[in-house]
């Protein structure tokens, strides 16, 4: 059940939503419902808060196939980011549609659909009223990815920040937990469970009501307050590198982080 300004009752009537990495779940829904289309992003949602697990992948896109179902991949984050070929073309998994939307457009205006020509040809149209800019921006920023080192650097990048944050968190007794996927860091406060054993760890083993729960407000206000006066921005409780991030960053992130846990105990936020 979910209730969200601008979707329709008729939208939503139409649309089952499923907990994460459970194959049987969308195996009954697709028995009972007889859906048109399965929909993932392909992290999992919110960029990978309940980070999906590959093998479930796999698994989605052989159930899909059997039943004669459309597998759609959100890449609107992941696509070119995690790798030049999205999360499909690092675990090889072929959707039948992919959804790549403003991640094309090298920032500027611009969106795409890709996927199985028969359905392409089922949707396309004459389109008139394309952006040259867009278009030269998308072209440019795919050359430079189209490598992977741009992708490379922001994922390895990411994996010593969550590194180091996890040590710093072990170091000041902190009761928060840095995970995530790829260039996409998330992290978790009031975390009462094993402490992270790699980067492939995921806290109360991917559980999604406990990784999705609604944060404290004021705790997540304080906290971005409090990394700001460390020279630092995050979006809530994640943050994504990029190939422009370099070792500076890292040490900045930490010490942001480092000075906000201090600050945020001094107001009596956290333990
Ligand atoms: C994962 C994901 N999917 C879909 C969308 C919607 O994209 P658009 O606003 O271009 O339709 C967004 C927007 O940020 C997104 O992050």
């Amino acid at each position: 059940v979910y209730d969200t300004p601008g979707v329709t009752c008729g939208t939503a009537d139409d649309v089952l939503v499923l907990p994460p990495n459970d194959i049987s779940a969308v195996a009954r829904a697709v028995e009972e419902c007889d859906p048109a289309a399965v929909v993932i992003e392909a992290t999992g949602s919110h960029w990978g808060t309940v980070p999906i697990d590959v093998p479930f992948l796999r698994q989605l896109r052989e159930l899909t196939a059997k039943r004669g179902v459309l597998l759609v991949m959100d890449e609107v984050i992941s696509g070119f980011r995690v790798h030049p070929g999205g999360v499909q073309g690092d675990v090889r998994v072929t959707p039948d549609l992919t959804t790549l939307a403003k991640i094309l457009a090298g920032g500027l205006p611009g969106g795409c659909l890709a996927g199985r020509a028969d359905l392409m040809e089922a949707l396309a149209f004459d389109n008139r009223y394309g952006r040259p800019l867009s278009a030269a921006a998308g072209i440019a920023a795919l050359e430079i990815v189209a490598g992977g080192e741009p992708c490379r650097r922001a994922n390895d990048f990411a994996r010593e920040l969550r590194l180091r944050l996890n040590s710093l968190f072990s170091e000041k007794g902190a009761d928060w937990v840095a995970y995530g996927l790829y260039s996409l860091t998330k992290i978790l406060p009031n975390y009462s469970g094993p402490a992270p054993d790699g980067d492939d760890f995921r806290p109360y083993a991917n559980d999604f009501w406990k990784l999705e729960a609604e944060r404290d407000r004021k705790l997540s206000h304080a906290f971005r307050q409090a990394l700001l006066l460390g020279g630092v921005d995050w979006m809530g409780w994640g943050g994504m590198t990029s190939a422009a991030h370099g070792e500076d960053d890292l040490e900045r992130t930490v010490t942001a982080f480092d000075g906000a846990i201090d600050r945020l105990r001094a107001d009596g936020l956290i333990r």
